[in-house]
């Protein structure tokens, strides 16, 4: 990442952008790394608009989601309105609109994982954490959504967590990487 601006300078060096809402102002609500990585991202792009996608990941991975102070904030920060900045965030299912668990599983459901056990890989996961599609554990560590084809179908049923794939599930192997992961947590958090 090639940026020699200190942060301080950089939020400062950001012009006004015509916002939706006076009291609101995206320089006190994004932090001085965020605007940073935003900034390199809108460098290196041809537009400030171009870079929605890669601001809602740099906001994303500081604070794991993307709440409506977010979502505003980015946006004028970009120059653009909300409502398109909402149009890239619910097209990329990476990005989270509600609040997830440190864990998120992105469970394949496309036709290759169903035909090699998918079903049962899904009453593995639901009956293990004992939640559904959509939800998130009660001590906030893992959410479970589905996801389209994550390009693993000679090796499925697979899913990916946190960015990690992993393949040839079996009931037993999705009970030990989620007990694994459990275990990574509660360690790091002695
Ligand atoms: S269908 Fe599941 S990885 Fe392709």
């Amino acid at each position: 990442m090639q940026n020699n601006n200190n942060d301080i300078n950089l939020a400062q060096q950001i012009p006004s952008i015509t916002i939706e809402d006076e009291e609101f102002d995206y320089r006190s609500y994004l932090n001085a790394a965020e605007l940073s990585a935003i900034e390199h991202e809108v460098a290196i792009l041809e537009t400030r608009e171009a870079a929605g996608i890669e601001a809602l990941k740099v906001v994303q991975q500081h604070r794991g989601w993307i709440s409506d102070d977010s979502l505003v904030a980015i946006a004028q920060c970009l120059g653009i309105s909300s409502a398109q900045l909402e149009g890239v965030a619910t097209f990329y299912n990476l990005i989270y609109r509600q609040k997830v668990g440190h864990y998120v599983i992105h469970l394949c459901d496309s036709i290759s994982c169903h035909l090699t056990g998918y079903d049962e890989i899904l009453i593995a996961i639901k009956h293990h954490l004992g939640i559904e599609y959509g939800q998130t554990t009660a001590d906030g560590q893992f959410t479970l959504l589905s996801n389209p084809c994550l390009g693993s179908c000679d090796k499925s049923p697979a899913m990916m967590i946190n960015g990690i794939h992993y393949q040839n599930l079996t009931e037993q192997s999705v009970v030990a990487i989620l007990n694994g992961l459990n275990l990574n947590l509660g360690e790091s958090h002695d």
